[in-house]
């Protein structure tokens, strides 16, 4: 098992402050306008960004399960800046948690948020298909991470979301390189580049092919641009039928 002092728990506000000297979402690029309208902004009663997210159905938003620990409210969809007023602010109405979540370091990073009511979906609203139950990446295939995080240390998480491009790493090299690393995870991004997620990414989505296939999870200490180990995600495909059986006992219930 991970300990967990060398894991970097990504939600913001549990972090402030004992941040490294990363540069870059690291080293990413402003997310074009007209793409990822599935992006959610998880926030706490404040209005603050505490964590990424994204929608998968009308009522239903995808984060990572150590996100509970900065007590999200509500969700905020329909912007890529924060600053901007003209988005839809929900309440969450449910957190759903795998019974067996932990800490980061032992896996089942996974977060099932219901909210209050239906999204109106939009062009500037829209919901993204996850994995089937069995996938597989390539390694080195060149997926995306997407969220409002930090891009550099000392930088506060900022209002306009950013996207950069991660390489999948194999699970095994993975493995090693972190001496260990929880059941149902991906690699991608971070290792041999300075490229991937930070502060405030967390919960946000792992793209390849046009499908979420991760949440972000954990990174390396407290580095995020820290070449040396992999940043992971939880494999999204592994949780398919819980995350089915969720979002279907509430359909039922209408
Ligand atoms: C983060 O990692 C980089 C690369 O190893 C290193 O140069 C830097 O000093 C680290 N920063 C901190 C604060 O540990
Ligand atoms: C989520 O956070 C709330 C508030 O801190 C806590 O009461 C609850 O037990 C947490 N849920 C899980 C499943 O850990």
């Amino acid at each position: 098992m991970l300990s967990l002092q060398k894991i970097l728990l990504l939600h913001v506000l549990a972090c402030l402050g004992r941040l490294a000297h990363g540069s870059d979402i690291i080293h990413g690029t402003k997310a074009p306008e007209n793409s990822m309208h599935y992006m959610a902004s998880v926030q706490n009663n404040m209005g603050q960004h505490v964590c990424g997210g994204f929608l998968i159905t009308e009522d239903f938003v995808v984060s990572a399960a150590h996100c509970n620990d900065s007590t999200p409210t509500h969700v905020v969809l329909g912007n890529h800046n924060l600053k901007n007023s003209n988005h839809q602010k929900i309440k969450i109405k449910n957190k759903n948690i795998r019974k067996n979540y932990q800490n980061i370091g032992q896996g089942n990073d996974i977060m099932l948020l219901e909210l209050l009511y239906k999204v109106q979906l939009n062009e500037r609203v829209q919901t993204i298909q996850l994995p089937p139950a069995e996938i597989h990446l390539e390694e080195n295939q060149v997926c995306q991470v997407a969220g409002w995080g930090k891009t550099e240390t000392d930088v506060k998480s900022v209002d306009e979301l950013r996207v950069v491009d991660v390489s999948v790493i194999n699970l095994r090299v993975c493995e090693e390189l972190w001496h260990g690393l929880p059941a149902n995870v991906i690699c991608a991004g971070g290792y041999k580049t300075t490229k991937g997620f930070c502060q405030g990414d967390s919960g946000g989505p792992l793209l390849c092919d046009g499908l979420a296939v991760g949440v972000v999870s954990f990174n390396y200490k407290e580095n995020c641009s820290y070449p040396n180990k992999p940043n992971v995600y939880t494999d999204i495909s592994k949780y398919r039928q819980w995350i089915d059986g969720i979002v279907k006992s509430r359909k039922y219930e209408e």
